[in-house]
């Protein structure tokens, strides 16, 4: 065969496997796992969260379909944030794609979401989910009071992002928090926690594409979020592993000076120690 033949092969060949992964996968994907309006799925809020993000590109699409099915966030922030009764106006500061404000507006109807991530890709795509209930801004912490948005908000939430700021920008944003919290508000706050041995395969993983990507984390213990929390002034009302994984936490907690659950809640040390026997049982 002569070299033109081959190197005509290989192009018909690469040719071919583009078309596939641009055009043919895509439409398989969305032929098989699309909601469709209108149908028992779409009456589901997952399916409606689904149909939010089904214009858009479908690794966006097939990202959020994962998410919803194996982040047991989902499973979880319902008890979390149903006791913020009334919810109406909503902070998501980090909030990636939108995801679980797409949740929020969902389950709290008469809801509207304010947001921000730094990534202007991750913004883009948001507010296209959010539509007409939701603002976002290409924004990040500690910088959270941003023109535009309401002074106070009845819930915020920071999922997975503390470990993206040092500690004076946490505490910086702690404290603007803080203020921000309406009477009876809370802060629902999940956060990566280094393990203490050798930790999951996916926590191994993340600190190789974290040493790829040249990212500096700063991780802190399930004590060293609670006391900083208490510290500015806060509640902590909860402390508790996410989908049975040490190295995933949830704190939830109000300002100081608000009514609710929050009223009696333990110090710092004993929410972390409840939460460790928990996990023990
Ligand atoms: C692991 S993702 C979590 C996204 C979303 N909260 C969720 O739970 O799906 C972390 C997000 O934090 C964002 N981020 C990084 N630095 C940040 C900062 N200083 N303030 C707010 N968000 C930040 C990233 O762009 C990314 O979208």
């Amino acid at each position: 065969m002569s070299p033109h033949a081959i190197i005509l092969i290989l192009c018909l060949g690469v040719g071919v496997a583009l078309v596939g992964i641009a055009i043919v996968m895509p439409a398989l994907l969305r032929t098989c796992l699309a909601v469709k309006a209108g149908s028992d799925a779409a009456q589901d809020w997952r399916g409606r969260v689904q149909l939010r993000y089904q214009n858009l590109r479908t690794y966006h699409w097939m990202f959020v379909r994962f998410k919803l099915r194996r982040d047991p966030m989902f499973l979880e922030l319902p008890d979390l944030v149903q006791a913020a009764a009334n919810v109406r106006t909503i902070l998501d500061v980090g909030c990636g794609y939108g995801v679980a404000g797409c949740a929020m507006l969902e389950w709290f109807p008469q809801a509207a979401i304010y947001a921000m991530d730094p990534d202007t890709a991750r913004v883009g795509v948001a507010a296209s989910a959010f539509g007409e209930r939701g603002q976002v801004v290409q924004a990040g912490a500690p910088h959270i009071v941003v023109p535009g948005f309401p002074p106070h908000f009845d819930l915020i939430l920071m999922l997975d992002v503390i470990h993206y700021i040092s500690d004076a920008e946490f505490k910086l944003t702690l404290e603007r928090i803080c203020d921000r919290l309406d009477a009876g508000g809370r802060l629902v706050l999940r956060a990566v926690i280094p393990p203490s041995g050798l930790g999951s395969k996916l926590w191994n993983l993340e600190q190789i594409r974290q040493r790829i990507i040249g990212l500096r984390a700063y991780y802190r213990t399930v004590d060293q979020i609670c006391q900083r929390m208490v510290e500015t002034g806060l509640k902590v009302s909860c402390a508790k592993c996410s989908g049975g994984n040490p190295e995933s936490y949830w704190f939830v907690a109000q300002a100081e000076s608000s009514t609710g659950i929050g009223q009696g809640a333990m110090p710092s040390g004993q929410l972390a120690a409840q939460a460790q026997n928990q996990e023990h049982d």
